[in-house]
């Protein structure tokens, strides 16, 4: 019994961030501008954004994995679902690494769009493949962010 309330409050909780996290983008901003210049790179108005747009999928995806941690899968596909909406700009990134392969950049980002859509599909039908394409989803990150980031 008690478990359960606890469990309705950590729901309530995640929607309450959920909320919060796409009312606006509060929690952005200052990690981007740090992180750059401890990078001492080039920041041109394309990077910001999209340094922008990672840090958010970022936090996204921490979101999403709590959510299907606790078995809140109505948050965790809404929070998928909100990531692919964001994942759009990253096909066009301009990577700080190996810029000249933008085939190999394409190749990750589908790898990383269609894990996501294929961890949505999991989600909605609450199968139980969820974990092990979650992983998938973490390792199409680090994929990517090894060669390019
Ligand atoms: C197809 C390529 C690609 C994929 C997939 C990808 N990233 Fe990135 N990410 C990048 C690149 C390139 C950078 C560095 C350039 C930048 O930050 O603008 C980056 C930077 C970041 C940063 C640093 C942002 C900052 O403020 O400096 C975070 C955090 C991040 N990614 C998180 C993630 C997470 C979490 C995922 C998976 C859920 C992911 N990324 C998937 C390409 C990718």
């Amino acid at each position: 019994m008690e478990g359960k309330g606890i469990q309705k409050g950590m729901k309530f909780a995640f929607a309450l961030i959920i909320t919060l996290l796409l009312a606006g983008d509060v929690f952005a901003s200052e990690k981007e501008i740090s992180n750059g210049d401890k990078d001492k790179r080039v920041m041109t108005p394309e990077r910001k954004k999209q340094h922008h747009a990672m840090s958010i999928i970022e936090k996204q995806w921490n979101l999403a994995k709590k959510a299907m941690d606790v078995g809140d899968f109505q948050t965790a596909g809404m929070v998928v679902e909100k990531i692919l909406e964001e994942a759009v700009s990253v096909e066009n990134y301009k990577p700080y690494k190996n810029a000249d392969k933008p085939k190999q950049y394409l190749e990750d980002y589908n790898f990383f769009r269609e894990t996501l859509i294929k961890l949505k599909e999991a989600i909605n039908r609450k199968e139980k493949t969820i974990g092990e394409i979650s992983k998938s989803v973490d390792e199409a990150c680090k994929r990517c962010h090894g060669k390019f980031r």
